[in-house]
Parts: structure tokens; sequence; C-alpha cells
């Protein structure tokens, strides 16, 4: 595997997690913010990270966390972090006008300093690419590239190539991500909320619907994916999982076809999540985690999804 020079764009949740991912494989790692006060932690949050995860057997990679670390440097001058970058990950605020602010920045910066092999993807969760790639020099390299919080232990990623993005690109991003032992998925056209929220957006308002209109609890709302759908998702998706409910997935459309449309028709009406219908399932919520905890219980989350990734990686399934 080919060596990298890696800069990554905006320190914050995600900017660190694929410092750190990109560190794991031996890439040469810049991590660039243009607010320095957002810069000054980053050394010390990443290297204790690096350090507890290695003391723990999470560490992502197969060198040392203090040659990892060593790999990563912080910059707070765009165009010396970007001299013979060959890959950029930008991470900034979900915001498109700070998008497009950041990539035009790009544009010119890399212009300026005479690189015009370096590939952009943008972290971006919901924002279609083109709306800030648009018609920029660099639009033929540039991509989406959406991780999944936390990247370091939830391994998809999902490619949003545009229109313009020249195909060689998309590719590079692909084998630079499955070679950092991410799972990267293509979208083969733009399309609102990608791939994993429009399912997980599906998945919402059925939730929504089922315990606003009294059916079930939260509690037992949630259980039904933890204890029922979840734990055969966490290694076959819904596809593979139809296809092994019946003498293959035809037979499967046989069977289950019509009634499955006849469910469908039930759902036609899309409800409008809004504060004021969430107070039922935010109170029930609470009872269980108060807003006050939710730090600690994200804390628990990564932990399991941690040991989540080392045991699937224990049964050969990653
Ligand atoms: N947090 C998540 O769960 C998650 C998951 C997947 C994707 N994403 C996406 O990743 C991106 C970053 O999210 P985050 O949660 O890390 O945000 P964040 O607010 O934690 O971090 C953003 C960082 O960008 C810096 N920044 C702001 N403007 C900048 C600029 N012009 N140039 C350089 N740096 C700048 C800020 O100082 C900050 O350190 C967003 O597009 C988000 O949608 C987030």
């Amino acid at each position: 595997m080919a060596t990298e020079t890696v800069v990554v764009i905006g320190s914050g949740i995600v900017g660190k997690s694929w410092a750190m991912l990109f560190a794991s494989a031996g890439h040469q790692v810049r991590l660039y913010d243009s607010f320095p006060q957002a810069l000054e932690a980053a050394p010390q949050q990443i290297t204790e990270k690096l350090k507890s995860l290695e003391a723990n057997g999470q560490l992502r990679g197969k060198i040392p966390a203090d040659e990892q670390i060593a790999l990563i440097s912080y910059k707070n001058d765009l165009k010396e972090a970007l001299k013979g970058a060959t890959y950029i990950q930008e991470c900034t605020p979900e915001r498109l006008e700070i998008k497009s602010g950041v990539f035009q920045d790009l544009d010119k910066a890399l212009a300026e300093i005479g690189n015009d092999k370096a590939v952009i993807g943008s972290s971006t969760s919901t924002i279609m690419p083109s709306k800030f790639i648009g018609d920029l020099s660099i639009k033929t390299r540039s991509v989406v590239v959406h991780p999944v919080n936390p990247p370091y232990f939830v391994r998809l990623v999902e490619i949003i190539p545009t229109s313009s993005t020249d195909p060689k690109v998309t590719a590079y991003v692909r084998q630079l991500l499955a070679d950092l032992g991410q799972k990267p998925v293509v979208m083969n056209k733009e399309l609102a909320g990608f791939a994993l929220n429009r399912i997980q957006y599906a998945i919402l308002n059925e939730m929504w619907r089922l315990v606003n209109d009294g059916v079930l609890s939260v509690e037992d709302a949630d259980t039904v994916m933890t204890e029922g759908l979840a734990p055969r998702y966490c290694f076959i998706g819904p596809l593979e999982t139809a296809q092994l409910n019946a003498e293959g997935f035809t037979d499967y459309c046989e069977r289950y076809g019509e009634a499955i449309y006849d469910v469908s028709l039930t759902q036609t009406e899309i409800p409008k999540m809004t504060a004021e219908g969430s107070k039922e399932i935010d109170r029930q919520l609470q009872e269980k985690v108060p807003n006050a905890e939710l730090q600690a219980r994200r804390a628990w989350r990564d932990e399991n999804l941690a040991k989540l990734a080392v045991f699937k990686k224990n049964l050969g399934i990653l």
C-alpha cells in the first residue's frame, strides 16, 4: 500500500477520528483547523485516545500507538498543510456556506501551490456535493466521503461522486478507504440523504408512528430493533436476510411480497418530526437515560461498539 500525505481539514469530533484512522494505516497526516484554539487540545486528546485504545487491545492498524502518534502533525496554515498532499478529508461544520467557503479556499490554495493531483473528500452527512463543489476546478477530483460516527469503530463510508467526478478518483478513494480497513460503498448518483440516512429516516418514521399512535412504548419499540432486527443486521443485511428466510429472494417475494405491500400501504403518511410532537418520546427516553447523562451514555455506546468491532474481527467477519 502506498503511503499517502493526508490533510484533514477541521479538528472536531470527526476530523480527529479520521486523523487517527489514516495514521493507523501508516499515512502521514496533517490535521488543519482555521481556529487555533480548536487545534490546541487535539494533540493531547489524540495521544491519550490512541494510548488507551492500545492498552485496551482496540487500536486499529498494525503499528504501535507511539508510531501512529508521530505520524500526525498539526497545522494552522492551509497552504503549508496542503504542500505535497495526496488526499484531503474535509471535516468542517455541516453548513452549506462553510463547506462552499472551504472548497473555494481549497481550489484557490491548491492552484497557487501547483497541486493539481490531490483528491478531496467531504465528510458532509446531508449536503448534496454538487451544491458546494459546483464548477470549481477541483470538481473532477472531489467526492463526498461520508463516515458514520464514530468512524474508528463503525466502518461504513458512503462515497458519493458528482456527475463531474472522474471515475478514477472514485476508484482511488474506494481503495484508499478499503486499505484503511473501512467498508466503502459507492452511490451511482447523488440522492438526498445518501443511502444510510434514507434507511435510518424510514426506520425513525415508523418508530414515531408506532409510539405516537400508542402501539408500543419507547422501550418496546427500541427492543424490536436491538433484539429483533439488529442481531442479524450486524453481519447480514436486509436483502440477504430475506434470501435466507425463504428458498432464495425470488421465493421470498412470492411468499411475502403481497403482505409486505399491504402493510406498506399503511405507512404512506409521512410524519413530521417536530419538537412539539416529540414530548412523549422524549419523556419516556429520559426515564431510562436523562439528558444530563448523555455524555456517559455515548462513552458506553462507543465502548460497546469497540468491543463489537473486536468481536467481529475475531469471528473473521470484519
Ligand atoms: N459528528 C457526527 O456524528 C458526524 C458523522 C458523520 C459525518 N459528520 C460530518 O462531519 C463534519 C464535521 O462534523 P463534526 O461533528 O466533526 O463537527 P465539529 O463541529 O466537531 O468540528 C468542526 C471543526 O471544523 C473547524 N472549522 C470550522 N470552520 C473551518 C474552516 N473554515 N476551515 C477549517 N476548519 C474549520 C472547527 O474549528 C471545528 O474544529 C460535518 O460535515 C458533519 O456533518 C459528522
